[in-house]
């Protein structure tokens, strides 16, 4: 099903089955992007929706996937310590890249060791802006979720995060714990060549229907402000979530 201009919906029987078809196509576009451009970057999200997907990679697609080309990168981190239990970097590198060989210069985590947590988004910030071209496409993919309020990556309703025009990476205090986050903005999100937002359970459907829902905005449902122009978003959704 497609829906508007750029946000397509793909539904699933439940998680497992949702994951294993996010793999292999992620295993598809990796393989066609690394043939054209030589390599590939691939923001990770957080949370538990995708632990099943990262585990599927790392494991049916371990020696499939052309792993040394792609870059791996984090859409929002927790301003924990990587060894800590609630890091999006612990849990992406036990779930994947633990069970995977890539050089050290692919895996870019945000940093959490900055006495302020603004001085590690602007180092992010700087490594993105030297990664990526100051024009065109950015990520090849951004893997997102997205909490039952409609919040994605770290950005939250209501917060001056999602108002930001010009920064690519922000520090941002929410209402979850950990509360300190370091999150990516819309001005780098939306000019990913493509996005993927992973959605089970039912928890989740009174945000999915705002963000179908013509007469809402980005800044009560952030999620729904994650919309490249030039890209595409497909929305991986279980069956958990009725139909809306
Ligand atoms: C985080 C994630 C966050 C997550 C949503 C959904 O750091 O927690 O980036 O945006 O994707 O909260 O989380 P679940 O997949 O656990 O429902």
């Amino acid at each position: 099903m497609v829906y508007g201009l750029s946000r397509e919906v793909r539904r699933f029987a439940d998680l497992n089955e949702l994951s294993a078809s996010a793999a292999e196509d992620i295993n598809r576009l990796i393989s066609r992007v690394v043939k054209l451009k030589g390599r590939f970057s691939l923001a990770l999200s957080g949370g538990s929706t995708p632990r099943l997907l990262y585990r599927i990679l790392g494991t049916t697609y371990q020696d499939m996937i052309p792993w040394d080309a792609v870059h791996f990168f984090w859409g929002d981190e927790r301003y924990v310590p990587h060894e800590d239990k609630d890091s999006n970097y612990r849990m992406a590198r036990e779930a994947l890249l633990d069970l995977l060989t890539v050089p050290a210069g692919n895996i870019h985590p945000i940093p959490t060791t900055y006495r302020k947590p603004e001085d590690a988004a602007e180092s992010y910030e700087k490594d993105l802006r030297g990664f990526f071209d100051a024009d065109g496409d950015t990520f090849d993919l951004v893997l997102l979720g997205m909490g039952k309020e409609g919040h994605t990556a770290s950005l939250f309703p209501e917060s001056p995060a999602v108002e930001e025009t010009d920064r690519w990476t922000v520090a941002v205090e929410v209402n979850d714990k950990p509360s300190k986050r370091i999150t990516l903005t819309y001005p780098v999100l939306n000019r990913a060549a493509t996005v993927y937002f992973l959605i089970s359970g039912p928890e989740k459907a009174e945000a999915i229907a705002k963000v179908f829902d013509s007469s809402t905005y980005a800044h009560s449902c952030p999620a729904k402000g994650v919309n490249p122009p030039n890209g595409s978003v497909v929305w991986w959704i279980d069956s958990s979530i009725p139909d809306f």
